[in-house]
């Protein structure tokens, strides 16, 4: 009975600790250099960038992420969805942003340069998976911006999503940082932790919108470089 009260206390417990601070959440950043991707003039006839009129007329509306009306809300506030088609369908969905993008998730705010693209939401229906769909959506995706003067492409990742990261990998992707979020009251506090792990920063915010941290360790080379010879 005593045990069975603990493990109940415990659980209560837990559960405000998780309502106070949350469970931390780690995504990985990502990134594609454009001008090295060899060219591949056909990006496909079945690759196709939406419009809202077309998302309107679709007589269902799946891409795994928002409803048909958080699409094209999201279409009004200029973000673009593509979409690969097979025989009239839409086998695979990704989503493109530039300039500020919100990423609520880990309470962040990324200011993009011009030359710099993200890329969200890839979603290829159940049916379709493991038929190169994802992959084709991306590299194509990647070559229209690449042909509009775009240098990269950046992802955020879940890391216990592996087909995501094993995806992304084979696209070219090359992982560039991770950033931990853990929120406290009043308070964010975001690890960053660079690719070879011996390299971290943290951060403590309060009740502020980091708008730069998504790029923490974009410049990698030469920061590890100064790193080791300090050491
Ligand atoms: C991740 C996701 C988009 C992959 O879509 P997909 O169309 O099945 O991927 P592809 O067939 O183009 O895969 C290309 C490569 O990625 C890797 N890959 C993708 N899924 C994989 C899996 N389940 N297991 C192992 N490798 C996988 C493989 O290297 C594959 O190449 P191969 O088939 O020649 O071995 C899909 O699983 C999905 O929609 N998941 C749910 C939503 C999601 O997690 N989105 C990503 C958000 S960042």
């Amino acid at each position: 009975m005593g045990r069975v009260r603990e493990l109940g206390i415990a659980g209560s417990l837990a559960r405000i600790k998780d309502k106070l601070v949350g469970q931390p959440r780690t995504l990985v950043f990502m990134r594609l250099t454009l001008p090295r991707m060899e060219d591949h003039s056909s990006v496909g006839a079945d690759f196709h960038l939406v419009t809202s009129q077309e998302v309107m007329g679709w007589s269902a509306y799946d891409d795994g992420y928002f409803t048909r009306e958080q699409a094209l809300c999201r279409l009004e506030s200029g973000c673009q969805l593509y979409v690969l088609q097979r025989q009239g369908r839409n086998v695979c969905f990704g989503w493109a942003e530039r300039g500020t993008v919100d990423m609520r998730w880990l309470n962040l705010r990324l200011c993009l340069p011009d030359d710099v693209v993200y890329l969200s939401c890839l979603y290829t229906p159940p049916q379709f998976r493991r038929q190169s769909c994802a992959f084709r959506l991306w590299r194509a995706v990647a070559h229209h911006w690449k042909e509009r003067g775009a240098t990269c492409a950046i992802v955020a990742v879940n890391p216990q999503n592996a087909p995501s990261l094993w995806l992304h990998e084979r696209v070219g992707f090359k992982t560039y940082q991770t950033i931990t979020y853990r929120r406290w009251p009043g308070l964010g506090c975001y690890t960053i932790q660079h690719p070879c792990g011996r390299l971290r920063r943290r951060y403590t915010m309060a009740c502020t919108v980091p708008t730069d941290l998504w790029s923490t360790f974009w410049s990698s080379v030469i920061l590890e470089a100064a790193w080791l010879t300090t050491v």
